[in-house]
């Protein structure tokens, strides 16, 4: 199993180095612009196996897509962050070029790739990454809902003072500020509801809190998270790697599932080896579903800016 990632910045880094400590990938291929950054970072990875206990074997290249020829899975991590007071739609002037030539690059070195698109705003490149490359939509998604569901089950811990491990929700709809939808009707601590634990305006700010959670984390550390942000792609390649069928909400291309078309938004799949093997339906309550459609008019004005 080969994995490639481009951008060997704080996030691709971090991907990478998530990816190397569970020990499923054979090898990981970094690529970046910046000379010699990505083969120093590979060096410094490769420099924990012996600490960290594992075998896959890591290098980094500069620009040379060569290195990543006939790669399994591929995630595009290059771009800019934003700074503290952006939006990620303010990100799309520059990523949206890097984005369209990176997906190429690595379509014509690795023709059977899935690819995982993370940088922003980020389902408009999964959006722009399906338009410019062609590919089959189960093998185009996007990263954005496995962290925010991550964000929204860490503010749900806090607020029942309960482990981490004892509770389940999602988050879908758009990666942006205004546009995820935190599923509180969803959202369970060992299976009961919890809502019979919290109240309504509780609840509510639980779901506002992770909205803003890369916001606030943009504010206290200057640019954009890249620990859970890792974590959650590791994830997502380590479920398609190992075919294990597991769901995360992925950002993917829709034909008339949750009502929309021809946009890329955050929704509940099954991953396994053919990338998106299944987008799940899920019934939502009215305020979900109001959210969800406004934030899919969010997502389609920031279409709009593309040049296809
Ligand atoms: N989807 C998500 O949930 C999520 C979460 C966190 C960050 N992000 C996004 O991921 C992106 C990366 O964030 P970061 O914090 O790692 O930024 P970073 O600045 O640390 O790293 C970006 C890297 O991309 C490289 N790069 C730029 N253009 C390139 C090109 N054409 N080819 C190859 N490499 C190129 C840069 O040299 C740099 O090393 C940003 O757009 C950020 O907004 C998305």
């Amino acid at each position: 199993m080969k994995v490639t990632v481009v951008g060997a910045g704080a996030v691709g880094a971090s991907c990478a180095e998530y990816i190397a400590i569970k020990n499923f990938a054979s090898e990981v291929v970094i690529l970046d612009i910046k000379e010699g950054f990505a083969e120093g970072k590979a060096m410094d990875l490769m420099q924990c196996a012996s600490l960290n206990g594992f075998d896959t074997k890591i290098t980094g290249v500069t620009n040379d897509y060569s290195q990543t020829a006939n790669s399994d899975i591929c995630v595009i991590t290059s771009g800019i962050p934003r700074k503290p007071g952006m939006t990620r739609e303010e990100l799309i002037g520059i990523n949206a070029g890097i984005v369209k030539n990176v997906s190429k690059s690595l379509l014509e070195h690795s023709p059977n790739m899935i690819l995982i698109v993370v940088s922003n705003p980020m389902d408009t490149m999964t959006y722009l990454a399906h338009k410019s490359t062609g590919m089959p939509k189960n093998r185009i998604i996007g990263m954005g809902g496995a962290l925010d569901s991550a964000r929204f089950k860490y503010r749900l811990a806090e607020a029942l003072g309960a482990p981490i491990s004892d509770v389940d929700g999602m988050v879908v709809g758009g990666h942006s500020d205004t546009g995820m939808v935190p599923l509180t009707s969803h959202a369970t601590r060992n299976s009961i509801k919890v809502s019979e634990f919290l109240s309504e305006e509780r609840l509510a700010q639980v779901a506002e809190d992770t909205k803003v959670g890369g916001a606030t984390l943009t504010k206290l550390l200057g640019t954009s998270a890249w620990y859970a942000p890792g974590a959650a792609v590791s994830g997502m390649v380590q479920a398609i790697a190992c075919d294990t069928k597991k769901i995360f909400p992925c950002s993917t291309f829709l034909e008339g599932e949750y009502g929309l078309n021809d946009i890329c938004i955050g929704v509940p799949v099954v991953l396994g080896k053919d990338g998106i093997e299944k987008i799940v339906d899920i019934p939502l309550s009215d305020a979900e579903k109001a959210h969800m459609k406004a934030s899919a008019e969010g997502v389609a004005k920031t279409n709009g800016l593309l040049e296809l």
